[in-house]
């Protein structure tokens, strides 16, 4: 068996092409980068250098792979994006790119794992918290992106082919190697976050969405969205616990979830306005802030994964970040 893991430098995707080799698939690995990225550096993958954007690269990469997986689904994190560009709008360029990738899947015989996000899973919102994430939805072009992915993609198993659909929550453990100023726990040991806010959030390890897609792929468990949830913490614990490891003092201040989300909100606004960048864009609270207490859903319990504690995942984090020179 061939595997493909687009967006294999990715926190997630990076996860994947190691439980697919731990499985021993054959695996391609792709980035947009001419060499491969430090999280893929030792690992026995075949690499592929390419850009998802450009047109026929799907179906040049898919061709001779059994399994693709997609963890470089577009995420927008600017609150304009796509405002300023007339000929660019991101849930359009989204739900085409995924068009373009599902015809690629089908001419290729393959089976599709889609990376969805959490945020887009509706049916425990209720009152208060129902309108608040309404509100979200409306202010940022990253909720509709999502939907246009996941909608394209469940349509697409209706009519014959095999797409699993994962939807996780907030990713953590080793390998991350987004931009420094996106990861919260070198920015938090580094004394960069000032305050904390009063939520639980819902935490997962990249680990047990690798082992996830493994046993959805086992279990062939095509075209039903698939919720995957870790550990419920609140945000004082969490902090109390990455700095006490790191022996750095956690912020002492605590601002209201809604305060801080409209406030993040507010300020990347005005900030992009005036031509400048926000020091944490508004989406990554916007998201926290959908991760109230989820339950473990049925189809999680089915496949068999159990969240690794978190206590763990923290340590592996901070040593990762530490190896990459991040904190
Ligand atoms: N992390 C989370 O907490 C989380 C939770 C739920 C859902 N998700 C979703 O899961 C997916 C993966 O998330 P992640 O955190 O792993 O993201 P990430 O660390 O930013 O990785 C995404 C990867 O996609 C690749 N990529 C981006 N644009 C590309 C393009 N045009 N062509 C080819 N490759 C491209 C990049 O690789 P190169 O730079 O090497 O090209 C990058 O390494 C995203 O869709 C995200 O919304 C993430």
């Amino acid at each position: 068996m061939k595997a493909l893991v687009i967006g294999a430098t990715g926190h997630i995707g990076n996860a994947i092409v190691r439980a697919l080799l731990d499985q021993g698939l054959e695996v391609t690995a792709t980035s947009r980068k001419s060499t491969p990225g430090y999280n893929l550096a030792d690992l026995p993958v075949h690499f592929a250098c390419g850009d998802s954007s450009v047109s026929g690269q799907f179906d040049a990469w898919i061709s001779g792979h059994d399994i693709v997986v997609d963890a470089a689904a577009p995420y927008p994190l600017s609150v304009l994006q796509g405002t300023r560009d007339p000929d660019s709008d991101p849930v359009s360029d989204a739900a085409r790119r995924t068009r373009d990738l599902l015809k690629a899947v089908f001419k290729h015989n393959a089976r599709l794992v889609s990376i969805g996000s959490f945020a887009t899973i509706s049916s425990q919102r209720r009152g208060f918290d129902a309108v608040q994430h309404e509100m979200m939805r409306r202010a940022h072009p990253y909720f509709a992106v999502k939907e246009a992915i996941e909608a394209e993609t469940l349509d697409a198993t209706r009519n014959g082919i095999k797409a699993i659909l994962l939807n996780p929550t907030m990713c953590i453990g080793p390998w991350d190697m987004r931009n420094r100023e996106f990861c919260i726990v070198p920015r938090l040991l580094a004394g960069e976050v000032p305050a904390m806010t009063n939520q639980i959030l819902n935490l997962i390890d990249v680990r047990d969405v690798a082992d996830a897609t493994i046993a959805a792929l086992k279990a062939e468990k095509f075209g039903e969205p698939i919720p995957l949830s870790g550990h419920n913490i609140s945000v004082d614990m969490l902090f109390s616990w990455i700095c006490e490891i790191g022996g750095v003092r956690p912020p002492r201040t605590c601002v209201p979830t809604s305060l801080a989300v409209a406030g993040s909100y507010w300020a990347e606004l005005a900030l992009t306005l005036l031509g400048q960048s926000t020091p944490m864009p508004s989406v990554f609270l916007m998201l926290a802030s959908t991760l109230d207490c989820p339950t473990r859903d049925r189809c999680q319990v089915e496949l068999g994964i159990a969240p690794r504690p978190l206590y763990g995942t923290i340590l592996d984090a901070i040593d990762w970040y530490r190896r990459i020179g991040y904190c």
